[in-house]
């Protein structure tokens, strides 16, 4: 056993895709301790800080008092209880959909709808750089996967074209199209509009997966929709509270018969343990501050455009980001983990993302911004990556 996993292990060191967990104390904020160093946290999802939020923590508090620490079943078993369908109608009224479902992570929802809205005998049109969850719900699935390039909307329109043609002899054969809503690793935002446009054009579901929108994108951070201004009944949402929520789950939103109906058929909801109550009390609090409190929302995109404008004023390539996930794009892989390595000496933590992450050439710093990072952080940071770009001549 050890022999043949220690070989393997060896041979991905060989080949530079081992990878290592950092040691974070304390709670996740602006500035951590990792591996003993106090550094500028510049790469989690915890977008508007709500993780910390004492809102949110009184909420679990006292869920944890009223209802204790677990679940204990699944859903449909002996585990459903009121606060997560309180979670459920809160959610729904965030996102202005008729009905929403809970899954213990937004990548159980993903692996949940699209298995259950797609089998062996449809179709999924998925862009290249989704998310692994939604790649590997396609895989699971079953379906006949068209991988289309990156936001090509001609591609979606052609293939579904194409399928067209066939479609008279199948009338049962679904046709499913998922995107980010914001792409993780490079930021940049899916044209909502016209995938939809077409989507209604040749009778095809779609699914927008939200994880890094929400909270961040749109009136309230209600998500990529609500940005582009779409109220299609249709659309179906997917959303994450483990990001700028704070919290762990995620979500589906939409038409009360699709949701019925996953209630009924995702294999991730049924067979898996609800969530914590106490987790559920504190995404409600979190859905609350987004929209009281909208200040946290404008703080973060504050701090995205002085960022971003001081890494283009070095002359940083941050391909073509749109929002608080901002890339550095360097290329060479060696290169990005020595820069990783020397930024995190002078106080910045922000991972170098390789090959198979991104694709080969495509070595990459990804930083995302908090609505709790101050300017004098983000100045810091950008001094730090300054020299050292100057140094290893990035920059
Ligand atoms: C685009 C996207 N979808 C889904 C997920 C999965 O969400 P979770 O971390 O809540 O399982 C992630 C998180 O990494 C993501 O980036």
């Amino acid at each position: 056993m050890d022999q043949t996993f220690t070989h393997e292990i060896e041979e991905l060191k060989r080949s530079g895709l081992y990878r290592d967990l950092i040691r974070i104390i304390g709670p996740i904020d602006a500035e951590v301790s990792i591996d003993g160093k106090e550094v500028i946290l510049l790469s989690s999802n915890n977008y508007l800080g709500l993780a910390t939020h004492p809102k949110l923590k009184e909420a679990a508090s006292l869920a944890l008092e009223a209802y204790g620490t677990g679940a204990c079943a699944s859903r449909l078993i002996a585990g459903n209880m009121e606060i997560h369908e309180d979670l459920e109608k809160r959610v729904a009224r965030f996102k202005g959909c008729q009905c929403a479902i809970v899954f213990s992570t937004g990548y159980m929802a993903n692996i949940g709808v699209i298995t259950s809205l797609a089998g062996e005998n449809d179709l999924i049109l998925s862009d290249e750089l989704n998310h692994a969850s939604i790649i590997d719900g396609c895989k699971l699935s079953g379906a006949q996967i068209e991988i289309y390039p990156h936001k090509d909307v001609g591609r979606i329109r052609e293939i579904l074209m194409q399928e067209d043609r066939s479609y008279a002899k199948n009338r049962s054969k679904k046709r499913l199209i998922i995107t980010d809503g914001v792409f993780s690793m490079d930021g940049d935002i899916a044209p909502l509009p016209e995938i939809m446009e077409v989507a209604n054009q040749y009778g095809a579901i779609l699914i927008v997966d939200d994880a890094h929108a929400t909270g961040v994108l749109g009136e309230n951070g209600k998500g990529t929709a609500a940005y582009f201004g779409i109220k299609d009944e249709n659309l179906i949402h997917m959303g994450t509270f483990s990001k700028a929520l704070g919290t762990l789950g995620g979500f589906i939103a939409g038409r009360e018969a699709v949701i019925e109906y996953l209630r009924n058929k995702a294999r991730s909801f049924i067979f898996s343990t609800a969530l914590p109550p106490s987790v559920c009390a504190s995404s409600i609090a979190a859905v609350d501050i987004l929209e009281k409190e909208p200040w946290i929302q404008k703080r973060l995109w504050d701090n995205v455009t002085r960022f971003k404008e001081g890494l283009e004023n070095l002359g940083y390539n941050t391909l073509d980001s749109q929002t608080q996930i901002i890339p550095m794009l360097i290329g060479d892989t060696d290169l990005t983990m020595e820069f990783a390595k020397a930024i995190f000496k002078r106080g910045i933590y922000a991972p170098g993302i390789r090959p198979p992450t991104v694709p080969d050439g495509k070595s990459r710093i990804r930083t995302s911004l908090m609505a709790s990072h101050t300017y004098e952080q983000i100045d810091r940071a950008l001094d730090v990556l300054e020299d050292e770009g100057k140094r290893l001549r990035i920059i």
